[in-house]
Order: C-alpha cells, then structure tokens, then sequence
C-alpha cells in the first residue's frame, strides 16, 4: 500500500507553526498529501516543545495514543521532530516503543527520506545533528492559506544562554538566513493573492545578523542589522504590514527604534518579554537588561509612536523569587499597561543553569502569582479596550467570526481582534477603516467607513 496520506500536528511557538508550514510545503514537493484529520493519515508528525515540562508533557500523551494505533495500523508512520525531538534523541525510542524516527530542528529537509525509507521498513531513524549554518531548504509556504499573514523564519538560534531556557541547546546557536535571501521569499508571499502582512520570526529576532557582524570585525553597538532588513522589506511592494517577534531589550537600541517607529508598515504592536521586574531575579536569569533599561525602550518606543500597544512574557516562581521581587514585577507590569501577556510558572529545564538552582518557591505559590497577573491584566483588559470606543481603526480581514459569520473577524495595527459587520463582498487580505462601536475585553466590534 502506498503511504502518502500525512498529518502534522504542532505544539509549541510561531517558529514551530512556520517549520510545520515549511514541512508541508516540502512534503507536497515529494508527492506526500496533507490531510486535515489524523484518522485520515498514513504519517502522522508531531512538532514539538520543550519549553517548559508540560508542553514535552503533551507530546508524550498524544505519542503513547498514537502508539497504540500502531498497533492496528501497523503500517502507519509515526514520526517526532522539533525541539523535543532534538532535547530528547534517541531516548525517545525508549518512552515510545512504536515511534518510526526522531528528527532535530536542524534536519527537518531529511523528512521525506525518512519518510521514504520508513515505509520501505527502516525502523528506529534519527536525524539529530545541529548545523552550523541556518537551513535554506525550508522556504515553502501554502498559497492556500486563509491567512492574509505570512510568516516568515529570518533566524534561527539563540546565543542569550538565559539561565532558565532550553533553546539554545535545543534550537543551537544563532544562525541568520541572508537579507537575500529573506527578502526572496518576501517577495515570493508578496506575490500570494490574500497575503498582506509578513510576521518576521526568530527566537531572539533583534540579535538578527550580529553574530556574522562580529565575525566579520564589525563593532556592534550600534548597528542593527534587523533594522537594515525592516527597511528593505518595507520597499516590497505588496506587503502592508510588517510584524516580528520576539525582540530582545538588550538589543533594542536607538537605530532600531528610531526604524520600527519611522517605517509606516511596521505595526504599532510590540511584543517584548521581560520575565521579571526585579534586577535581582533579571540577574539571575542572566537577562542582560535592568529594570531601568526595559523602561527606556518601553518609553521610546511609546514616544516615537503613541499609538503602540505592548504584550509581554514573565515567569513566576523563579529560584529564589521572594514576595517583593513578585511586587515589582507587578507594579513594572501595570505601568507599562501591557494589553497581554503570557505568564509561566518556572519549570526546571534539565541542562540549563537555573536547573541546578533550588526551585524553592512552592508551586501554591507559583499558582497564587500566575493567578494574581491573570486578574491584573483581565480588569485591566476592558478598560484599556474602552479607549478605542469612537475610534477609527485599520483592519485587515482574516475571515468570517465563527460564532457569527455575518461578522468578518480582521486585525488592526494594534493587534486588537476586530469583528466588524460584513461588507458587501469582504476578502480576506482586504484593509478597511473600521469605526469601533462596542469592545469587550477580548474584542472591538464595529462598522466599515
Ligand atoms: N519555565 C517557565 N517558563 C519558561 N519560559 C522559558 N523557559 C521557561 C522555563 N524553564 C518562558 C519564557 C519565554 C517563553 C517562551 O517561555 O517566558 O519567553
Ligand atoms: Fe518551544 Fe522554544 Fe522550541 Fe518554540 S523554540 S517550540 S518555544 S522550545
């Protein structure tokens, strides 16, 4: 029987997303077919996390399942990659008796060869080595996407060595893709018909090419080879929005603030984690930023563009997190006015330097300061949202609401989930000027001007 039927389920970040996009896309290329339900596939690839236990937790339910399957399916393809995959190797064969390969982050183009040599019988395969130099097999997107986003993998990598964080040991060192190369396949999703909007993406997006500048004996203070790249996209012709994500403060200096607030296609919507407001937590992490210098970008970038609006990251229960250093994160929290964050409990990743800290905050208490940001910024929420009652954004349409399909759900500059009432023939990737007449916590709801 042939094996041509694939399923590719994603865990983890919007680099994951984008890698799982690109393997499809490869698949495609060699022949394999996507199909939208796992009963329906041969090949079943799960994209995983490490980030933290419970994403690598969720990964391993859902393969033991599937594992099972295999059992009446025994000619069914199973196959782990991504950052799991790459932390674990093979002891995955181990947690997993079915599973048919392992592929690291670095080796996601051996996919169809595996998958090939798989069906032909090949058991047990891994693909784990980390490359030197960053990947430029993996460019494909799906011109059928109902997204007028595209995103698009400008680095891969990270060389911050925060003391919490498994991505450097499960993604390596930085390593950025060639302006060239990047703007290429820009201009290649500028080409799409829905496609308005490139969301650049990198695990640490700000370090973008510092790497090959010391290499090549530049002094990098006060460049930024990411602005040089905003810049040039902004040219394409095609793209009217540019997003990115995730900065670095460390990173954030006067050249690239000075471009992210003067490029009319950058969106007024950053986020820019910060993990914690206490310099003494900030240090152990080994952030490399104070508390003074996240305020510093924070005001710029407020003043350069008035409009902008801010999301962050902050992990609670840091070894030797004390009740004071949580109320400065707190309090750094609201007067920023983040209008989201992500808020994660502190796991011990194995490898990392925190792990060999004691993890001394008990896990009530971890709950009880996730719990206490949650409510901060959902009574926040709401009346931030208020501001924009009366205003008139820029909306782009993503698609109809699915709770009411008379209602087009699009996004503004802000990053504010808009529902608007449906036009005569709304398309995705149309930009329209919306006037806000309601908003709820979550959403702005309004009417094309
Ligand atoms: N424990 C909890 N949260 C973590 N993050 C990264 N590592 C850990 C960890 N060991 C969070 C950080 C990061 C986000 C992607 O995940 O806030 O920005
Ligand atoms: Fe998870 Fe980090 Fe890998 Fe993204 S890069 S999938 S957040 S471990």
């Amino acid at each position: 029987m042939s094996t041509r039927n694939f399923y590719i389920k994603t865990y983890g970040c919007q680099m994951n997303e984008r890698d799982s996009e690109a393997v499809s896309c490869l698949l495609a290329e060699h022949g394999y077919n996507s199909v939208d339900r796992e009963e329906n596939a041969d090949i079943i690839i799960l994209n995983t996390c490490s980030v933290r236990e419970t994403a690598e937790n969720k990964a391993r339910g859902k393969a033991g399942i599937l594992s099972r399957l295999k059992k009446q399916r025994p000619e069914l393809i199973l196959i782990i990659i991504g950052c799991m995959a790459q932390n674990l190797g093979e002891r995955l064969f181990k947690e997993i008796p079915h599973l048919d390969g392992v592929v690291g982050t670095d080796r996601l183009e051996q996919l169809p060869k595996m998958i090939a040599e798989a069906a032909g019988g090949r058991r047990r395969q891994t693909e784990l080595e980390t490359a030197g130099e960053i990947n430029t097999a993996l460019s494909g997107h799906q011109s059928d996407i109902s997204s007028p986003t595209a995103f698009v993998s400008v680095m891969r990598g990270c060389n911050q060595h925060c003391s919490y964080c498994i991505v450097p040991r499960v993604r390596g060192p930085e390593k950025s893709r060639s302006p060239e190369d990047v703007i290429n396949e820009v201009r290649a999703v500028a080409r799409l018909d829905s496609c308005r909007e490139v969301f650049l993406l990198g695990q640490n997006i700000t370090a973008y090419g510092l790497a090959e500048a010391r290499r090549r004996g530049e002094n990098t203070i006060e460049i930024s080879p990411i602005a040089e790249l905003l810049e040039a996209i902004a040219e394409i012709p095609g793209i009217d929005r540019i997003r990115f994500t995730s900065p670095h403060p460390r990173h954030m200096n006067d050249r690239f603030i000075d471009t992210v607030t003067r490029l009319d296609k950058v969106c007024e919507s950053f986020h820019i984690p910060l993990q914690s407001g206490s310099d003494r937590i900030l240090k152990a992490m080994k952030r490399g930023y104070s508390v003074e210098d996240y305020r510093r970008v924070i005001k710029q970038l407020k003043s350069g563009m008035p409009n902008a609006t801010f999301s962050t990251d902050v992990i609670v229960g840091f070894p030797g997190e004390t009740e004071d250093d949580f109320k400065a994160t707190r309090e750094l929290m609201e007067e920023t006015g983040f209008d989201m964050a992500y808020i994660f409990k502190y796991s011990p990743r194995a490898h990392t330097r925190a792990a060999e800290m004691k993890d001394d905050v008990p896990r009530e208490v971890k709950e009880e300061r996730n719990q206490i940001l949650l409510k901060d910024l959902q009574s926040r929420a709401g009346e931030r949202n208020q501001l924009y009652l009366g205003a008139e954004l820029e909306v782009l349409l993503e698609g109809p609401s699915k709770r009411n399909p008379r209602r087009w759900s699009g996004r503004s500059r802000e990053n504010k989930v808009c529902l608007v009432e449906a036009s005569d023939n709304p398309r995705t990737g149309q930009i329209v000027q919306v006037l806000i007449e309601n908003v709820t916590e979550s959403s702005l709801f309004g009417r094309i001007v």
